[in-house]
């Protein structure tokens, strides 16, 4: 195994698990389109070398999905829906700046 530091300041993880309707989850809700929303975001702002957007499998809090975490300042957001966009890139953007 070879250990190597993260190239990104910020890694923004989307939950998209999804249980077909048989347990709650994040991907009952349109976190696809929350993640390429937030990517072309931080395309748009020229972001890419410091911060990536990727999918996540269940990060454990389920029920206060959707669940995006914002990694490695363990930023934790809830209940996210695509009104939250200008937020998490204003958040993002003070991230950048620090
Ligand atoms: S399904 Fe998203 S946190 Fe569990």
């Amino acid at each position: 195994m070879k250990i190597n530091e993260s190239p990104y300041q910020c890694h923004i993880f989307v939950c998209t698990k999804t249980r077909d309707g048989i347990r709650r989850s994040c991907g009952d809700h349109d976190n696809g389109g929350l993640k390429a929303a937030l990517k072309q975001e931080i395309k748009d702002r020229g972001w890419k070398s410091r911060v990536r957007v990727s999918d996540s499998g269940c990060l454990g809090l389920c029920d206060e999905g959707p669940n995006v975490l914002i990694h490695p300042q363990k930023i934790w957001l809830s209940a996210v829906t695509s009104e939250d966009i200008p937020d998490i890139i204003q958040t993002i953007e003070k991230l950048l700046e620090s």
